[in-house]
């Protein structure tokens, strides 16, 4: 079981920091995402500003989703881990809080960026060169910082949440600058295929090596303590690590199966995307063991309850994720709302609800108060949970309608109508969702600064 050391409350303004950072993009990138829902209802919708037209406000919602919330939420709960597991302090309290202020202003710049029409124009690689380049240092400030403090330690033994964050980290500052072409200023991209499986490599990389390794650190240091468990299995949890790391780096060609690269690559795609099922299960299975009975003190702690719902959607994203790589599955699912439906489960329903989850965990520590509105939590978990799931079942059944459709030959015009009326029931459940970030948000704000409450 993960130790504790005594909390010394000066010591918290990164992880501080960077939950506030969350918080606030969390509600920022749900306003976007509604705006972009909007386009899709009605295309005239505020047709006119271009710095908000579709192609550029979705790039802004998924890049705000990425950047701004869930990485700096995981990484919230990592700043306040980390030396805890490792019986130290952070290496520099003022490194990390100018880290957190060079984070949003690169986040905004990059928004920024897009929304005047800079975009580099390959998903999840739009932000513009220099932005690039922020992004890159930002996370070598993040990485300089864990590693001083990991060189100071106390503790010998690094906990599997260590091995995780920082794995992260460092694979991330490498595989953005291979996935942006960062040495190609002007294009950030290669020519033809080649470029295409390059950003798919880091594509995927960006789930499978940012925020699964960051979120599945959270989830391991908390589930335990949350539920005064020793953790199941130690030696599974350093299995399920490399099996991870191994695994995870061949599969981003599965984004392909339908273009024409190397069969070979898509081979490989497929074999390890099936065999994901082993790195997955075996860390839900070590922490859904060691949880084992303990229901009633996850439900009783708030960030408990929103990590191990991420664990629970975590699974259904694999599952899912390993079906949609076969190629006659990929024939209906490729190219319409099922993959939209798969991301919202993926990057939200299990990374940010586990960042959710992270922050609610560790607010009281950081203030030495109780959180402001545990109600207020419950609701927004409520929210977001009704919000969630409505999402992947509408998305589900829209990609299936356009999957199918196209599969038939049908022309796409004809469809339109008859997925309208489920574009109108994702932006009522966006609604939710948004309500619930902005709740979140006042709960964060009020718990770290307006907070009356009785000290713990
Ligand atoms: C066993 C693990 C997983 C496998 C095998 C898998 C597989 C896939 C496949 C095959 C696609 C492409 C579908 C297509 O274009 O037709 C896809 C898309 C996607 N996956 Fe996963 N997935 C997995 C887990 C996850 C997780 C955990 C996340 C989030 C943390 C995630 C996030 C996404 C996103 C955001 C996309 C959309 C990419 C796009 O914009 O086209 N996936 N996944
Ligand atoms: C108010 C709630 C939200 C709404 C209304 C919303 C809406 C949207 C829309 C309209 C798109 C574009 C889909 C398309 O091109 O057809 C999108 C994409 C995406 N959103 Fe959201 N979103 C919301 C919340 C979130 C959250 C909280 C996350 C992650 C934490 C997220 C992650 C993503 C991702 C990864 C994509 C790219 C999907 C893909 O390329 O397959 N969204 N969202």
């Amino acid at each position: 079981m993960p130790s504790q050391v005594t909390d010394n409350r000066n010591q918290n303004q990164t992880a501080k920091a960077f939950t506030l950072t969350s918080a606030a993009w969390f509600a920022g990138a749900t306003s976007l995402g509604m705006i972009a829902a909007g386009y899709l209802i009605a295309p005239d919708f505020m047709a006119n500003i271009e710095y908000i037209h579709f192609g550029r406000i979705r790039p802004m919602h998924i890049n705000a989703v990425l950047f701004g919330f869930v990485t700096p939420g995981l990484l919230a709960a990592a700043f306040y881990y980390i030396p805890r597991l490792l019986r130290t302090e952070l290496y520099s309290q003022k490194l990390g809080v100018l880290t957190a202020i060079f984070w949003n202003i690169t986040v905004a710049a990059g928004l920024l960026g897009i929304s005047l029409g800079y975009s580099q124009g390959r998903e999840y690689a739009e932000l513009p060169w220099i932005v690039d380049i922020m992004v890159v240092i930002a996370f070598a400030l993040v990485l300089y910082n864990l590693l001083l403090t990991i060189q100071k330690r106390v503790e010998p033994i690094l906990y599997v949440s260590i091995w995780y964050s920082v794995a992260a980290v460092v694979l991330t500052a490498c595989t953005y600058c291979l996935g942006n072409v960062i040495w190609k200023p002007d294009t950030g991209a290669l020519v033809g295929i080649p470029d295409a499986i390059l950003l798919w490599f880091y594509g995927h990389n960006i789930f499978g090596l940012l925020l699964t390794p960051l979120a599945l650190g959270v989830a391991y240091y908390v589930l335990p303590i949350a539920t005064r468990s020793p953790l199941y299995s130690h030696t599974l949890s350093l299995i399920g690590f490399w099996s991870l790391i191994i695994v995870y780096t061949h599969i981003g060609t599965h984004h392909l199966l339908q273009v024409p690269v190397p069969t070979w690559l898509k081979t490989i795609s497929i074999v390890d995307s099936v065999a994901m099922v082993i790195p997955v299960m075996i860390v839900l299975i070590n922490l859904w063991y060691t949880v084992k009975g303990k229901l009633g003190d996850i439900h009783a702690d708030i960030g408990a309850k929103f990590i191990f719902t991420g664990t629970i959607y975590y699974f259904f994203a694999n599952i899912q994720g390993s079906m949609m790589a076969l190629p006659h599955v990929q024939r209906i699912t490729h190219f319409n709302n099922w993959v939209v439906g798969h991301a919202h489960v993926g990057v939200f329903g299990f990374a940010g609800i586990t960042a959710l989850g992270g922050l609610y965990f560790i607010l009281p520590k950081l203030t030495g108060k109780p959180l402001y509105s545990r109600f207020l939590a419950d609701l927004q978990y409520w929210l977001i949970l009704i919000g969630i799931t409505g999402f992947f079942v509408v998305l589900t059944i829209v990609g299936l309608i356009q999957g199918n459709a196209w599969y038939n030959g049908e022309t796409l015009y004809r469809t339109l109508p008859e997925i309208q009326p489920y574009y109108i029931l994702r932006a009522s459940l966006g609604t939710l969702i948004m309500i619930g970030a902005y709740l979140g948000l006042y709960n964060v704000i009020r718990s770290l600064y307006f907070n009356r409450g009785t000290t713990t």
